[in-house]
């Protein structure tokens, strides 16, 4: 069932010159650019974003990290895009994820992690009112 999904390529990977190798993945994968603008954030856009998250001791630090520069948002489609860009993306810390996921090849850490997905349909379809309300 074909579906969408919202993505972030963070601001560690804007800067390291990852963009082109990310999306290369989505892209091969099969998944289709809806959306997509590099854009710098400011902090109510990372609370509303990050809201389940703001009660946690590292909530700042991520605050600090997702507003440090520019990222890139996105919203791909494809047939279960919600799982399977999940799996692309790998494990949440970098040093987990599993080789060949993008996190696990790109990413040796917990929070400089280079791609934000969501989780369910619930989370997608939040994240693209929240970041691209032409498209909700
Ligand atoms: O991004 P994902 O859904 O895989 O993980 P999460 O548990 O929802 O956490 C959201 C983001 O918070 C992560 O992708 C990390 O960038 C960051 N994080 C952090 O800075 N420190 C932690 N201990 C855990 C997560
Ligand atoms: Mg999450």
């Amino acid at each position: 069932m074909s579906e969408r999904t919202f993505v972030i390529i963070k601001p560690d990977a804007v800067r390291r010159g990852l963009v082109g190798a990310i999306l290369s993945r989505y892209e091969t994968k099969g998944l289709a650019i809806v959306a997509l603008e590099q854009r710098v954030i400011g902090p109510e856009l990372a609370d509303a974003h990050y809201a389940e998250h703001i009660e946690q001791p590292w909530y700042p630090s991520l605050r600090d990290f997702i507003t440090a520069g520019p990222l890139v948002a996105l919203i791909l489609e494809g047939d279960s895009a919600i799982e399977v860009v999940r799996l692309v993306n790998g494990a949440t810390d970098g040093r987990k994820a599993a080789p060949g996921s993008v996190r696990g090849d790109f990413s040796l850490s917990n929070q400089a992690n280079v791609v934000h997905a969501s989780d369910s349909p619930g989370s997608a379809a939040r994240e693209i009112a929240l970041w691209f309300p032409a498209f909700a």
